[in-house]
């Protein structure tokens, strides 16, 4: 631990109030090491048929008087849009073990979502809504087949529908309903959480369930990268004995990880999104950082399985933070803050640091679920401090991942105990390093110098709150939004002053 120093470079040029600078930081990044490519798949979203996401989150109708293109919002579409959404995970989560797909293509048949409150689906939203949303976006495709209530002839069809190239009834079926080109269809999973909401099973009988399922999923002239449904929560057990399956790794490339933040860890009292005392910051950001150890424990387990292949991938296919429901709004909608925007930045750079392993991650969830991107009201939109970080990351996209090491103080509550910063770092395609620097401490400025930068230019943006739980709102839609960073270049070292609960990113030339 470096000797403690009094405010290096003074506070970054933010309009917000000092607060008291902490002990040092310094950040060392081995250029010459690569961890691998960061596979833009890591900044995956995850759209799921609840609450108000889909439907006046997204959705609103070609004859709505919010303005959208075929039925999708265009504010929504645009915010996606720049943040250069790779891949969509669709119909759910739990939804998916109920969705049948043929409510959704021609004549609609609406159903109520019994996974989530009984409200009625419309389905107006569906196969094709979706694959045109996802080219529209340039975003590959992740679909979760319904094995709970589905039966495999139904999921085969599915796949013959959107992606059959000859003159069979379905592929006839798809142009008819409007779409000549067959759809891609890039991952796929059978089933969702088997263990819970996907039909309550034993991991051996899901198993025997996948390798029989896997064998009839043909997508015409592609193969989708297959994902196993795996543990959550740190349940690794189940995902040891589901690749126990000696054949498991004929069908599948790898397996899923559910993991999520809840400040108190207790399902049953979640704690709040807003107005939560320092003591829910702290164990929110200690229960986060565990994504960490989840990961390595879950690889420990595909790798002690040596019938898998080499490239066996770890999918943290839902993660992200998970407070009580606010009273007066859709299901799962929650209030997005500065502590949000550090949640998912802490996140990213454990992702980073595994990016040899983890092909794609994808938060829960896009619009108006859980942690979100954007907030809808009516005609509104508001982006989320998690909104920035996306945004923030994109030059990580594709970027080859190097190790860092970080000297510096901890951040204490209590019995809690974290370092107070965390970084990444990685090569893009150019050759500029982006480095990304997350303080985790609610009340201190952190000092932090970036050793042996070798820095022609730097710049930066961070982005900061004047609380913990700093969120923007329609009446203040940029309380919490990037501003430009004050980095100094001080021979072959970079050094700044991080706010207190801040997240920056620099690039450095
Ligand atoms: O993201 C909300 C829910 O959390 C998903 O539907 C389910 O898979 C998980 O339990």
């Amino acid at each position: 631990m470096k000797a403690a120093i009094c405010s290096l470079l003074g506070v970054l040029s933010l309009g917000i109030m000092a607060t008291p600078a902490s002990a040092q930081t310094v950040v060392s990044i081995e250029r010459e090491a690569e961890i691998g490519t960061i596979e833009p798949e890591v900044y995956s979203q995850f759209l799921e048929h609840l609450g108000g996401q889909v439907y006046g989150g997204l959705w609103v109708g070609e004859d709505s008087d919010i303005a959208n293109t075929h039925g999708v919002r265009d504010d929504v579409f645009a915010a996606l849009q720049a943040l250069q959404v790779p891949a969509i995970r669709w119909p759910g989560g739990c939804y998916a073990d109920l969705y049948h797909w043929r409510d959704g293509v021609g004549e609609r048949t609406p159903r109520e979502n019994m996974a989530w409150g009984g409200t009625e689906e419309p389905n107006t939203f569906g196969t094709h809504e979706f694959f045109n949303l996802a080219e529209r976006l340039g975003a590959k495709t992740y679909l979760n087949v319904n094995l709970g209530s589905g039966t495999v002839e139904e999921a085969a069809d599915w796949l013959e529908y959107i992606t059959g190239t000859g003159e069979t009834a379905l592929a006839q079926e798809r142009r008819a309903n409007g779409r000549s080109e067959p759809w891609t269809i890039d991952y796929l999973s059978i089933g969702n959480e088997t263990w819970g909401c996907g039909g309550r099973m034993r991991p051996d009988y899901y198993a025997d369930l996948y390798t029989h399922w896997a064998s009839f999923m043909f997508a015409d002239e592609q193969k989708p990268v297959m994902i196993v449904a795996g543990p959550h929560d740190g349940n690794i057990e189940f995902a040891d004995e589901v690749l126990d399956h000696p054949m498991i790794g004929d069908v599948s490339s790898g397996i899923s990880l559910h993991f999520y933040t809840l400040p108190t860890s207790d399902w049953s009292a979640k704690g709040a999104a807003i107005g939560f005392p320092e003591s829910e910051w702290a164990s929110a950001l200690e229960r986060t950082l565990r994504m960490d150890g989840l990961i390595e424990q879950t690889l420990g387990v595909i790798d002690a399985h040596d019938h898998l292949g080499e490239d066996y991938g770890l999918y943290v296919d839902e993660w992200g933070m998970w407070v009580d429901e606010t009273e007066g709004k859709s299901s799962l909608w929650q209030q997005n803050t500065m502590r949000d925007a550090v949640v998912a930045a802490l996140n990213l750079n454990i992702f980073h640091k595994h990016a040899d392993r983890v092909p794609m991650t994808n938060i829960a969830q896009m619009v108006n679920v859980l942690q979100a991107m954007i907030l809808t009201e009516g005609e509104d939109m508001v982006l989320t401090p998690t909104y920035h970080v996306y945004e923030m990351f994109t030059p990580f996209h594709g970027a080859t991942s190097l190790p860092v090491e970080l000297d510096g103080p901890d951040y204490r509550y209590g019995d809690i105990a974290f370092p107070a910063l965390s970084a990444s770092a990685a090569r893009m395609a150019d050759g500029s390093l982006a480095v990304a620097l997350v303080n985790a401490d609610p009340n201190s400025d952190h000092a932090v110098t970036l050793e042996r930068a070798g820095a022609r230019s730097v710049s930066g943006r961070v982005l900061t709150g004047d609380a913990m739980d700093a969120h923007n709102t329609v009446a203040q839609p940029g309380r919490v939004a990037p501003q430009p960073a004050e980095i100094r270049v001080d021979g072959d070292r970079l050094t700044a002053s991080l706010p207190a609960r801040s997240v920056s990113v620099w690039i450095i030339k």
